[in-house]
């Protein structure tokens, strides 16, 4: 393992602030992307498209990208849930978009208001669209393990929305433990039954940190192969229709952890440091600073 390469995702303007119950000011989503763009990520994921009557705090997500200074070699994405969204991340000039699904019903209920069956067969003219114009797809599959609703998540289930994802023309797909109660035995018996449907390069890790066991869900699935990871600067976030589902697992605690174990991320730790403290900054109401 020793130098090899990963790739960190930075979830954080995303994933990160769409759960602050304080609307944050544009001009400060904008300040930490741009912070965000020094550090050396090929991907930030910015904002996303979805309806500002489910998502308040992502309303202003063509105001977002329009304002961020774009840094050559950084791919800015956006999460896009229908083909209005994706129609608008386009008008954005997102250079990747992310479809997300959820392998279980009651996920995809709360999240999407539909099925699961509903949510794939409305992706599929988004997918459709994002081949002809070159943006290329990703895809979330969120509840791998665990789910709020319907409990615990069968491996076979997760493996099979992840084929209906991949079949749908995405390029990588990032499992999503939406709500931080995956153990590492959890965690590697999804990924053998992912494994059989997708490579690991083609798989992501995207782990929820509520009960601290991110950081060993990512050594399972590095033994397993993965090499790409989200996180969230400041161990920002968590998901709106994911109760209890606080924290993005942090990325300067996985950069320092895959330094530890030999990776090359590529990411500069100080301009980590100092991102994750503007982070926890903007989560912290005004007058209330610690
Ligand atoms: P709906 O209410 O069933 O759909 O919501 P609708 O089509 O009836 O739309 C309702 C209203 O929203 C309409 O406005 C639409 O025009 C508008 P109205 O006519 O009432 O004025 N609308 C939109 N506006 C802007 N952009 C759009 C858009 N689409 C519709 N794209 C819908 C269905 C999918 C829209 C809704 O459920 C939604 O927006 N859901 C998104 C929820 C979300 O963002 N969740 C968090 C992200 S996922 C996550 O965090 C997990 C992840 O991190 C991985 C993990 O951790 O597991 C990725
Ligand atoms: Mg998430």
């Amino acid at each position: 393992a020793s130098g090899d390469r990963v790739e960190i995702v930075e979830v954080g303007p995303r994933d990160g602030l769409q759960n602050e119950a304080r609307l944050i000011p544009t001009a400060d989503k904008i300040a930490l992307v741009d912070l965000l763009s020094r550090a050396g990520f090929q991907r930030i994921e910015v904002t996303s498209f979805v309806s500002a009557k489910w998502v308040p705090q992502m309303a202003d997500a063509a105001e977002v990208m329009a304002g961020i200074t774009r840094t050559p070699g950084v791919h800015y994405a956006a999460l896009t849930p229908n083909l209005k969204g994706y129609q608008a991340a386009r008008a954005a000039r997102a250079d990747e978009v992310s479809i997300f699904a959820a392998a279980s019903e009651g996920f995809s209920r709360a999240n999407l208001n539909c099925s699961i069956a509903e949510s794939l067969d409305r992706f599929a003219p988004l997918a459709e669209a994002a081949r002809a114009d070159g943006i290329p797809l990703r895809g979330y599959v969120s509840v791998v393990t665990d789910c709020p609703f319907d409990g615990p998540t069968p491996p076979a289930q997760v493996a099979r929305v992840v084929a209906q994802m991949r079949d749908l023309g995405c390029h990588e797909i990032s499992l999503g433990e939406t709500i931080g109660h995956g153990t590492p035995d959890a965690i590697r018996a999804m990924l053998e039954a992912v494994l059989a449907e997708l490579p690991a390069d083609r798989l992501a890790g995207h782990y929820h940190d509520t009960r601290g066991r991110a950081l060993e869900n990512i050594e399972a699935s590095l033994d397993l192969g993965l090499r790409t990871f989200d996180a969230a600067v400041g161990g920002l976030g968590g998901c709106p229709y994911a109760p209890g589902a606080a924290g993005n697992v942090a990325t300067e605690s996985v950069a320092l952890r895959l330094a530890e174990l030999g990776f090359e991320s590529g990411l500069d730790a100080s301009i980590l440091t100092e991102a994750a403290a503007f982070a926890r900054r903007l989560r912290t109401p005004r007058g209330q600073d610690v």
